[in-house]
């Protein structure tokens, strides 16, 4: 009985945690841009529902924290972005959790009901990413994000600025992205393989 009670106790909690997300998304505006649903938000927004939670905690961590930065070369500021630095910046460690319980518990939604099968052949770089990211774009790792269903535009976007980190050797001021495993996946790639794996990944069904 003592086992039940905790169980529907801790039941009931995760519940208090994914209403209290959920009110905070929509106070917050979040759900104007990173829209779950039928409505695809900002188009330069990701699509986070059923995203990692670890990883999307990470995330807004970087934001919130990326500024003021420390000069120095152990202190690289891995994240920032304009409208995401301020959306994060008076977050608590406990709101950041329950945002991301809320998003991560989303079904995530495929861009299309039923992908198209994948280019033969495969643009060669992607068997690089499959390591890490799933051969798929899905993978069982919780630092690591699912690329699959991801905006095209933005899986662009954030690979080209992991290059250019990756060419300015983690500058914060030349990139607006930097991670210690990405930089070095995407350093060689040409503006055409990005376009490509892209291309691949974000018509990957995520679900
Ligand atoms: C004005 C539009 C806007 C609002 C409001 C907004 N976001 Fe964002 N969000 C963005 C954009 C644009 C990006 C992509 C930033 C980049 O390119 O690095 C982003 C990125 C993110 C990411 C990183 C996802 C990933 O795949 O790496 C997370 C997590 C996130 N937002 C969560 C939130 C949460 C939680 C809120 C509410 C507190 C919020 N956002 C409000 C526009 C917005
Ligand atoms: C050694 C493991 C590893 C490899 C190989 C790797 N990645 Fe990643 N990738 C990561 C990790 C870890 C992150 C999360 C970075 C962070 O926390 O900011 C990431 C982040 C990303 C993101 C950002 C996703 C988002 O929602 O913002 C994209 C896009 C991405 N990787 C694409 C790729 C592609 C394409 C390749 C192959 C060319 C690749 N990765 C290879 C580990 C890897």
């Amino acid at each position: 009985v003592v086992l039940a009670l905790m169980l529907s106790a801790q039941a009931l909690l995760a519940q208090v945690g994914q209403s209290a997300g959920r009110a905070l998304a929509t106070e917050l505006g979040c759900i104007g841009c990173h829209a779950p649903g039928v409505h695809d938000g900002l188009s330069s927004a990701p699509r986070i529902a059923g995203q990692k939670m670890n990883y999307l905690a990470k995330q807004l961590k970087d934001f919130r924290d990326s500024k003021p930065i420390a000069p120095g070369p152990h202190k690289i500021r891995e994240r920032h972005h304009r409208a995401m630095d301020n959306q994060a910046r008076s977050l608590t460690d406990k709101e950041i959790q329950d945002l991301v319980e809320y998003f991560a518990k989303l079904p995530c939604e495929p861009q299309l009901a039923r992908p198209p099968k994948p280019p033969e052949p495969l643009p060669a770089a992607v068997v690089r990413c499959g390591f890490c990211h799933g051969e798929e774009g899905v993978n069982p790792y919780l630092e690591y994000p699912n690329l699959a269903g991801q905006k095209k535009e933005y899986l662009v976007n954030e690979l080209k600025a992991f290059r250019a980190s990756a060419l300015n050797h983690g500058d914060a001021e030349k990139s607006p992205r930097f991670h210690r495993m990405m930089a070095p996946s995407v350093l060689d790639l040409s503006d055409a393989e990005i376009d490509a794996i892209s291309g691949f990944f974000s018509t990957r069904s995520c679900s």
